[in-house]
């Protein structure tokens, strides 16, 4: 898919924004709080609808209005038609919501659409920002957003998964609350129907990142090998409800079936076997661990917990790294997604870089501009001739290179 036109309405400090671009590289440049990483993450949102700066719709809209409004304008060169995304945030008070309440609001070529899975996945963006650092160095959840936005984007029923577990989770802790930290025999059968839901939507979960955080490896890996010169072994491992690894692997433990297992080709028998005792084990765990969670009243060990172990050379990269060697994995584990995503989807997605040219040095700068010379990229920076220099290693000179520059909040292509 490529971005042809971009339309903004009260998006950060853009009060309306309409800018052709091209179907190549595309230069964002200016000063210091312009406005370049808000163009950047108003693709970023108008595409896969999750912000990599916020989870706070309200926080994009432009101080003082009521609504912010994404309108991308996209072709898809597979089948030569143009696509036409719109996503919005409204709250109460805005004229264009008809409802009560503040929400978000998704139209695919003018069609209403009502869940975010079927909007997800349309146009893909990868995005490479300064805040990938987090994935590495954060906290749980900065790699459970990593780990889940990449998912969806190339199964996004997937979400909808994600959204009924959280709606579970929620629903089992408001369960546990209500005993009072003590047990209640005639309420029992509440939490056996909670549990019995999340045994079987954590376990269609931890199937799909199991598989993806050995895709991840796989990718990350080699990728962190070119970085680093062949000096350091990058390692991700998915980390779950203890044991839970070991059911899956223990069913896939023949010749050649967890290959297929990580590639998406394992006979649908073999995934439903997996998926029934995946779901048994967790479903005798959960009641094991039933009175220490009525205990504390609140829902302790699941997959709201997961994680991804990242190591180099055996240790923990949380904490026995330098930010030099965190950078080189952050980089490393997007690479990954973007192969990840243009594998699954037979297209490069589109390649959002803001400010990274800063970020990384030079063997960092050709890893990653040699991976992307294909697609569509838009790139954030203060100083035009910068990237000018660095990207006559990657661009020839027939590809269609623009520059816009940004300043408060207007665009001026040039
Ligand atoms: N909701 C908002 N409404 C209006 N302006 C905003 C909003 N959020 C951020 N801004 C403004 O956007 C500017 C920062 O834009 P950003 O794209 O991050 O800058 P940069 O060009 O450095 O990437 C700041 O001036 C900030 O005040
Ligand atoms: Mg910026």
């Amino acid at each position: 898919m490529i971005l042809k036109k971009i339309e903004l309405t009260n998006f950060r400090n853009y009060g309306r924004l309409d800018i052709e671009v091209g179907p190549s590289v595309n230069v964002i440049y200016g000063n210091n709080a312009q406005g370049k990483t808000n163009i950047i993450e108003a693709i970023s949102v108008g595409s896969s609808v999750i912000s990599h700066r916020t989870s706070k719709d309200k926080e994009m809209i432009k101080f003082g209005e009521n609504e912010y409004i994404i309108n991308l304008y996209c072709h898809d060169e597979v089948y030569g038609s143009d696509v036409e995304l719109q996503a919005g945030y409204y709250t109460e008070k805005s004229v264009f919501n008809n409802r009560k309440t503040p929400g978000r609001q998704l139209f695919h070529d003018g069609m209403e659409i009502s869940k975010i899975s079927r909007y997800m996945g349309v146009c893909n963006t990868v995005i490479f920002a300064p805040e990938d650092l987090n994935i590495v160095k954060g906290q749980p959840a900065s790699r459970r957003k990593y780990l889940n936005l990449l998912i969806c984007k190339v199964s996004p029923s997937y979400y909808d998964i994600l959204g009924k577990t959280r709606r579970i989770i929620d629903q089992k802790n408001a369960c546990l609350k209500s005993f009072k930290g003590r047990f209640d025999k005639s309420r029992e059968n509440e939490l056996d129907y909670w549990d019995f839901s999340l045994a079987d939507l954590s376990s269609e979960l931890i199937m799909e990142r199991f598989r993806y955080c050995e895709l991840i490896s796989r990718r990350a890996a080699a990728h962190h090998s070119v970085i680093s010169d062949g000096k350091e072994n990058l390692k991700i491992e998915y980390s779950t409800i203890t044991g839970s690894e070991a059911v899956i692997r223990g069913i896939l433990d023949g010749d050649g079936i967890f290959d297929q297992f990580i590639a998406g080709t394992l006979p649908e028998a073999i995934l439903a076997q997996i998926k029934t005792s995946l779901s048994d084990y967790i479903l005798n765990k959960l009641r094991s661990e039933r009175f220490n969670d009525i205990e504390r009243g609140i829902y302790g060990n699941g997959v709201h917990r997961d994680d991804i172990d990242i190591s180099l050379n055996g240790l923990s990269m949380r904490q026995y790294s330098s930010q030099g060697q965190q950078r080189s994995a952050a980089l490393a584990l997007k690479l990954a997604e973007l192969e990840i995503i243009r594998d699954k989807t037979k297209s490069s997605p589109i390649l959002l870089l803001d400010d990274v040219f800063s970020e990384l040095d030079e063997g960092r700068r050709v890893s990653l501009l040699s991976g992307i010379s294909t697609a569509q990229i838009f790139i954030t920076c203060t100083d035009r001739s910068f990237v000018e220099n660095e990207l006559s290693s990657i661009v020839t000179s027939n590809v269609d290179t623009r520059f816009f520059r940004v300043e408060s909040g207007t665009v001026f292509p040039e």
